[in-house]
């Protein structure tokens, strides 16, 4: 009959938090990066898409003139960084929110993290490395 006993409800699925603060500065990055990116992609949104011909007018041309500046080569690179890693995040709280089993949550994270690492780095790259005398 032992084994018709019910586990105890509040046995952890997980082991207990590691002792450091890594989910509280988590947290805190969420909501400051949220309302970094508030002014970072509304000011992309309008500059890119709305204003003064909006989407029309962009091209190489208007991408070389616009990184010729490096205020806007640090808000597209602070943007790229912030949307990334604010969207990881989110991703490893859902991650670890809905995936049960200790494989699936892992490997689900690996892909995520590997995916974060390869477009946070080309997209430095391209940023850092963008030649507006190209030709061809
Ligand atoms: C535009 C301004 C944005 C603001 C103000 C904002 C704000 C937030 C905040 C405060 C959270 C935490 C919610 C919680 O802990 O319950 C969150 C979660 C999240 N954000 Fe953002 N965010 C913004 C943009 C973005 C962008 C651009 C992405 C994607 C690249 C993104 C993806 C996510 C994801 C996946 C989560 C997790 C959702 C969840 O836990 O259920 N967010 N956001």
């Amino acid at each position: 009959m032992a084994d018709l006993a019910l586990a105890n409800p509040r046995a952890p699925k997980r082991p207990a938090a590691r002792r450091n603060n890594f989910e509280l500065y988590s947290w805190l990055f969420m909501r400051i990066s949220g309302l970094a990116l508030v002014i970072l992609v509304l000011g992309h949104l309008l500059i890119m898409n709305i204003l003064d011909g909006g989407v029309h007018r962009i091209n190489f041309g208007f991408v070389a003139g616009r990184w010729s500046s490096p205020f806007w080569r640090t808000w597209d690179l602070a943007m790229l960084w912030l949307a990334e890693l604010h969207g990881t995040n989110g991703l490893r709280t859902i991650i670890n929110d809905y995936a049960e089993r200790d494989q699936t949550r892992f490997w689900l994270k690996m892909v995520l993290y590997v995916s974060t690492f390869l477009v946070v780095m080309l997209g430095t790259l391209v940023i850092f490395t963008f030649d507006p005398a190209i030709t061809g």
